[in-house]
């Protein structure tokens, strides 16, 4: 029954063009409705295919997302965590392996993913986050309090720029909104650029704009000597760049090897507060 089910829906697929479509209907029936009852299974899929036929990435279909060693429920319109995010939390935690207590900020937390990773691994730490999307807010909030992290966890809605700072952070991370305007249609899915909303992808006109505003930010929100972490495009990682911020030395670039499209590589940055 479930292979005529499947076959029904790979043919829908393709007669519309949806992008990977044998693998929708595997993970569909993989991540949607295996651990379902028997009997709940194929209308479960049925639905879970009516969105991807729509279009809808995966993970909305879903609902839900591995990122590191979490599921995290995910919802259009935040960004679907990406794996070579992983890695930046990788290196935040490798360079706060320590469990003394520390207060970080991570700017534009989407659904949670770097915070709510680095305060699981972290039992001590307490983290900000701050989102200019309501939606994000309300996510991180969710997938905290599934993973008993909400009294680690404040959450504030609104751009950096207004952020009330009171007390200084001991580290700050960010994966930036850093894709040029103009190749916004090139760089990012169809699927995605429907369903996401664009201040998760969109730097301005040359990809910069977030970058250099969490940089001006973070002069007022970082002790003197805390680390900035960002994730960056290749292209962003230029000495020319950084020139204009001397408030900070570059301490760490590191690069991933693996990324959601294969075809852009990934960068980490560590800068610290002079
Ligand atoms: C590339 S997404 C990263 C989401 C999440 N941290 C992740 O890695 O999956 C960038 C996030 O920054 C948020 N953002 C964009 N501009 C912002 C601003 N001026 N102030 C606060 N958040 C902002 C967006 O809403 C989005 O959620």
């Amino acid at each position: 029954m479930s292979a005529s089910v499947k076959r029904k829906w790979l043919g829908i697929f393709l007669q519309k063009g949806i992008p990977k479509p044998q693998a929708s209907v595997e993970i569909l029936w993989q991540m949607g409705v295996s651990k379902l009852p028997a009997q709940e299974q194929i209308p479960e899929f049925e639905k879970l295919c009516a969105m991807r036929e729509i279009n809808l990435p995966l993970p909305y279909c879903i609902g839900r997302w591995s990122f590191y060693k979490m599921q995290l429920a995910v919802q259009k319109p935040i960004l679907i965590p990406r794996i070579e995010t992983e890695r930046l939390v990788k290196e935040v935690l490798i360079a706060e392996s320590h469990n003394d207590a520390k207060r970080f900020l991570d700017v534009g937390v989407g659904c949670g993913a770097i915070a709510l990773s680095i305060l699981n691994e972290r039992p001590s730490f307490q983290a900000t986050g701050v989102d200019i999307l309501p939606e994000a807010i309300k996510l991180t909030s969710e997938n905290a309090s599934t993973h008993g992290l909400r009294d680690r966890i404040h959450l504030w809605e609104g751009d950096l720029r207004d952020y009330p700072s009171d007390k200084l952070f001991d580290f700050l991370v960010c994966n930036p909104s850093r894709t040029e305007t103009k190749l916004l249609k090139d760089k990012i899915s169809q699927d995605e650029a429907q369903h996401t909303h664009d201040a998760s992808f969109n730097g301005g006109s040359n990809g910069l704009d977030m970058i250099r505003m969490v940089l001006e930010c973070s002069k007022a929100l970082v002790t003197p000597g805390g680390s900035i972490w960002l994730e960056l495009d290749a292209h962003q990682v230029e000495q020319r760049f950084w020139e204009p911020f001397s408030d900070f030395i570059e301490i760490k670039r590191s690069f991933s090897e693996t990324s959601w499209n294969s075809d852009s590589t990934v960068w980490f940055c560590e800068l610290k507060r002079k």
